[in-house]
């Protein structure tokens, strides 16, 4: 079983592309939650995947609120997660290795996967270019087929991107960022708007609603920014920190 989450379609298309070559189920974490599915029994000798992207140098919040609340039947045999990053991952894997001790579950593997970045809230971040994008999901593809192979095989392994200043990076910022930069009120809807609620339909969150046809946030917002992205004529901002730096989302197939 693979429990994942994603904003803009990189992680879904890791945890698809894992799910099929593993012939496993795919579990999508925030529709669990909201319908209380916190329950789980694994087939004997099932793996337990867990798929998501990075977000300030640690897995989000709400996938580490999910591991927490989860039961399982009976002990997992063999535990593993593929985290997304556009670059760098810090110490994700000592965070979420703790959140699964805490359950006296055991990580046995973990890896990261470098694909486009999504996040551009702030002033300074930006999307990658579309060649290296492209650039980036194609050795994903590469490292996919090799990893869904170790995983088969259940090898314990942790190829992880972590980088410099880790600790400072995964604790002082994360903890920043998650109080400070998840602020849905900063999101606005230009007049550019159409009113096509396609923003309502793609937050996993289902944080936003339409007042007199235009998006209202509703204040559980991860900062996923799919609402941002997915927007048929870019008519959401975020502030001033998004103008004028383009849209990302995962379009190809699995
Ligand atoms: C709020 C937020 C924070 C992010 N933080 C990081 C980070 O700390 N390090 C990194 O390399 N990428 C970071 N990213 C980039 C994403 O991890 C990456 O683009 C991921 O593949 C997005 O996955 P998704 O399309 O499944 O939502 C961040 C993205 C968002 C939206």
């Amino acid at each position: 079983m693979i429990f994942y989450f994603s904003g803009c379609g990189n992680s879904r298309f890791v945890a698809a592309t894992l799910a099929k070559a593993l012939d496993d189920t795919l579990v999508f974490i925030p529709e669990a939650a909201r319908e209380g599915r916190y329950d789980y029994t694994l087939a004997d000798g099932a793996r337990l995947g867990f798929v998501f992207p990075v977000y300030s140098w640690a897995p989000p919040r709400l996938v580490l609120d999910f591991v927490k609340r989860m039961r399982l039947a009976t002990p997992p045999s063999y535990v593993y997660f593929a985290c997304t990053c556009g670059d760098q991952c810090g110490q994700t894997e000592k965070i979420f290795r703790k959140a699964l001790g805490e359950k006296g579950w055991e990580l046995s593997s973990c890896f990261s996967v470098q694909m486009p970045e999504t996040y551009i809230g702030m002033p300074g971040f930006k999307l990658d270019t579309e060649v290296n994008a492209q650039r980036k999901i194609d050795t994903a593809r590469t490292l996919l087929d090799k990893n869904a192979l170790r995983l088969q095989q259940r090898e314990s392994f942790s190829e992880m991107v972590v980088g410099g200043f880790a600790w400072f990076k995964s604790h002082l910022i994360n903890s920043s960022f998650n109080k400070y930069a998840t602020d849905d009120r900063k999101y606005r809807a230009t007049d550019a708007c159409i009113h096509c609620g396609k923003c309502v339909e793609t937050c996993p969150l289902q944080n936003i609603t339409l007042e007199d046809g235009r998006p209202k946030w509703n204040g559980h917002c991860t900062m996923c920014m799919a609402c941002y992205h997915y927007c048929p004529v870019n008519a959401i901002q975020y502030g001033k920190a998004t103008e004028g730096k383009g849209q990302y989302q995962f379009r190809g197939n699995c």
